[in-house]
């Protein structure tokens, strides 16, 4: 396996878990729990992206402007992911914000599979990228372990 299929195995979790939550109502356990599921989910996959496949592609300058574009949408991401955790579960608000946030995410994730890979492609060797695949793996356990 390597880094674009590991990250696009993580994209259809997520697409999974927040499409499930979209089908939940207010303060439901099912909500919870898929919320609970959901938000160590997203930020252990945008960290372990950071810490291996955008540290790569921030170090070739043909690949440095996107990778800066790729990280300030997961600091967005993060950031609706904390308010909506602040929020109530039953409220429209929740929701509402909620919505927003997957289509960031669907929008991010789309332009990552479709337009950031193609020009990875370009800098990443296959070798490296079976290797980034790995730390990719080590560092989401990491993650997830201090979540
Ligand atoms: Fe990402
Ligand atoms: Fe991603």
């Amino acid at each position: 396996m390597d880094i674009y299929e590991r990250i696009i195995a993580d994209h259809q979790t997520q697409r999974d878990l927040t499409a499930s939550i979209l089908n939940t109502e207010g303060n439901s356990e099912e909500r919870q729990q898929l919320w609970k599921e959901f938000q160590p989910e997203a930020i252990a996959h945008a960290n372990a992206e950071e810490q291996t496949f955008y540290a790569a592609l921030i170090e070739d300058p043909d690949t440095q402007e996107q990778a800066r574009h790729s990280i300030s949408e997961h600091k967005e991401a993060d950031d609706l992911i904390e308010e909506i955790s602040e929020m109530d579960m039953s409220s429209s608000g929740w929701l509402q914000t909620f919505k927003k946030l997957k289509e960031d995410l669907d929008h991010h994730m789309e332009e990552e599979e479709k337009e950031v890979f193609g020009k990875a492609r370009k800098i990443i060797d296959e070798d490296q990228a079976q290797q980034l695949a790995e730390a990719f793996n080590n560092r989401k356990d990491a993650e997830l372990k201090e979540a």
